[in-house]
C-alpha cells in the first residue's frame, strides 16, 4: 500500500495533513516540510520551482502514490511548470479553493490573500476568471501573517492592527468571499472573520483539496481501505522547532519528525 506524499516550505502543510486524516483514515501519509529553505513566499518563482522539483523527487523516492502540494505559494509558482513531468497525479491548493469560492460568492467579488509570490503569480485570480470572467477579484499580500502565526500571535492588538491594515482593500471592495491562500491563514480565521464581517464567507482550501484527493485515488482504484493510516515527517532542518510548531497546526504534536538532507 503505498502513501500519499505531502509537501510544504514548512510547517503550514499539517493544515492540510489535519483535513487529509479526517477525510482519508486508511491513507498513510509521508509529509515533508522544507524547513531550512522556509520561507517560500519572498523567493522568485526559478528558486520556488527548483525547490519544488527537489521535494517531488524525495516524496517519490519514498514511493508515493500520489503528491499533494500543500504550499500555496509552491502551487501557484510551480506545478504550473512541472506537474506534466510525473506520472504521479500532483495536487494542489489553487483550483480546489477557487471552485468553492467561485460557487459560494454571491456578488461575485472575491479577495484573495496569500504571500507576496502567491499573489504576485495571480495564480488565483487566473483560475477564477476562467471559471467566471465576470467576478471581480481583489488580491492583498499579507507577508507578516506567517511570522505572526509562527510565533504564535494569534490574537492581541498588534495583530489585530495588521489584519485591519491588510484586508483594508478587500473591505472596500466589498467582496463576500475570501480565499485564504496561505497554509498559516486558517489559523488567523478568527480574527479575519471579526475585520471582515460574519457574512464574508472564508474559505479554506484544505478541506476541498482532501476532497479531490480522494476523487483522484478513487478513480484510480488506489484507495485505501481496512487500514489504520499512518504518517511519516520528515523535514530538511530543526526537527525540534517543527515539532514544536505541529500542535498549532495540526491539533496534536509530533514527536518523530526525522531531519533528511535532499542534497
Ligand atoms: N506555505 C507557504 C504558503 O502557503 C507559506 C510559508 C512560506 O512563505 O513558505 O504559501
Amino acid at each position: 500500500m503505498k502513501p500519499i506524499g505531502v509537501f510544504d516550505s514548512g510547517v503550514g502543510g499539517l493544515t492540510v495533513i489535519r483535513e487529509l486524516i479526517h477525510q482519508l483514515p486508511c491513507e498513510d501519509i509521508v509529509y515533508f516540510g522544507d524547513t531550512a529553505r522556509v520561507p517560500y513566499g519572498i523567493k522568485s518563482k526559478e528558486t520556488v520551482i527548483r525547490f519544488s522539483m527537489e521535494n517531488i523527487l524525495f516524496l517519490l523516492k519514498q514511493e508515493v502514490k500520489l503528491i499533494c502540494v500543500a504550499c500555496n505559494t509552491a502551487s501557484s509558482l510551480a506545478i504550473p511548470a512541472i506537474k506534466n513531468h510525473f506520472k504521479v497525479p500532483i495536487v494542489g491548493v489553487i483550483s480546489p479553493g477557487v471552485r468553492e469560492a467561485v460557487y459560494a460568492t454571491q456578488n461575485k467579488r472575491i479577495g484573495v490573500i496569500g504571500t507576496k509570490g502567491t499573489i504576485k503569480s495571480r495564480a488565483y485570480e487566473l483560475e477564477i476568471k476562467q471559471l467566471d470572467p465576470k467576478i471581480k477579484v481583489t488580491t492583498a499580500a499579507c507577508p507578516l501573517f506567517v511570522p505572526l502565526v509562527e510565533e504564535g500571535w494569534l490574537s492581541g492588538d498588534v495583530v489585530m492592527a495588521v489584519v485591519k491594515t491588510y484586508l483594508k482593500p478587500l473591505k472596500d471592495a466589498g467582496v463576500d468571499t475570501v480565499i485564504l491562500g496561505c497554509t498559516h491563514y486558517p489559523l488567523l480565521r478568527s480574527l479575519i472573520e471579526q475585520v471582515m464581517c460574519k457574512d464574508v464567507t472564508l474559505i479554506d482550501s484544505a478541506k476541498q483539496v482532501a476532497i479531490e484527493v480522494k476523487k483522484i485515488l478513487a478513480n484510480e482504484g488506489l484507495l485505501n481501505k481496512g487500514h489504520k493510516g499512518k504518517q511519516k515527517f520528515y523535514v530538511s532542518d530543526n526537527p525540534e522547532w517543527f515539532s514544536g510548531l505541529a500542535a498549532r497546526f495540526l491539533g496534536r504534536p509530533i514527536k518523530d519528525a526525522k531531519k533528511m538532507s535532499l542534497v
